[in-house]
């Protein structure tokens, strides 16, 4: 997923020179508004291409910020801090040392703001979420009878049920989760953050201005867990 999002280099010569070119054209031309509204547009459409280009990432740039969303993801999988309880990570339920499943033989955890609220569903391990398609309710693949035209019913999605399909929208469930780890909105989380020990990172990796929008900041808390969840570690 990630590697779709990776621009091309953004810095050659001849792509900073093309409106230079264009409007030396126009002015060459000498001729009547249509070519010069045309020529504005196509001035506008380049400003427009270099605009959008100059926001996005080297190849090089790409595999940095990945790294480092990864590793902030990782720092926030394991940080109990953000939980009402103070006690409770996502690394409790889905522990690392058990395939990122629940580390007891329990049906249900335990959570919630004091300890003590039961879940009510089991932890599934987060392995191999990657492969998971998004969800379906018709899902045309067959891999026993090898016949495409047979539906498979609802198929896909995170959850047990599907209901969320990527991994920064099913993250906001266990952050606010009553169950689980019960902050009771974005805010809550967000001064959560603030007082970690990575909320120094945040800035470089999602603006200057992120800690001014609790929003924003869950938002980065669930970008970089998705980032996490895509880590080599989940499929090994
Ligand atoms: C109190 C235990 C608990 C905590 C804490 C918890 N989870 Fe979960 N997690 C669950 C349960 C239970 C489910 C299944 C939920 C459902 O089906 O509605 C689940 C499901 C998931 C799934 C979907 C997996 C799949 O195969 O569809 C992901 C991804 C996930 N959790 C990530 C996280 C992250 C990230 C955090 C921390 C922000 C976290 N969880 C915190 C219990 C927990």
């Amino acid at each position: 997923m990630r590697t779709q999002q990776i621009g091309q280099g953004h810095s050659s010569p001849a792509r900073a020179a093309k409106p230079d070119n264009v409007l030396q054209t126009a002015e060459r031309s000498g001729r009547g508004g249509v070519m010069w509204s045309r020529t504005a547009a196509t001035l506008l459409l380049l400003l427009w291409v270099e605009h959008v280009a100059a926001q996005g990432l080297s190849r090089q740039e790409a595999y940095r910020r990945a790294a480092e969303l990864t590793a902030l993801g990782q720092a926030i999988f394991v940080d109990p801090s953000l939980s009402a309880s103070g006690k409770l990570a996502c690394a409790s339920c889905h522990s690392p040392a058990h395939a990122f499943g629940p580390p007891n033989d329990l049906a249900v955890q335990l959570g919630g703001a004091d300890m003590r609220q039961a879940g009510v569903r089991a932890v599934p391990s987060l392995k191999y979420l990657n492969t998971d398609p998004q969800f379906t309710e018709h899902f045309f693949d067959s891999d026993d009878e090898a016949d495409e035209s047979i539906d498979n019913g609802p198929t896909g999605g995170m959850t047990w049920d599907g209901r969320a399909d990527r991994g920064r929208d099913q993250a906001r469930l266990p952050l606010l989760s009553p169950y689980e780890m019960a902050n009771a909105s974005a805010a809550d989380v967000a001064a959560r953050v603030a007082r970690s020990p990575y909320a120094h990172d945040l800035p470089a990796l999602f603006g200057v201005g992120v800690f001014s929008d609790p929003e924003r900041v869950f938002g980065a808390v669930t970008t970089a867990l998705e980032a996490y969840e895509e880590d080599p570690i989940f499929y090994p």
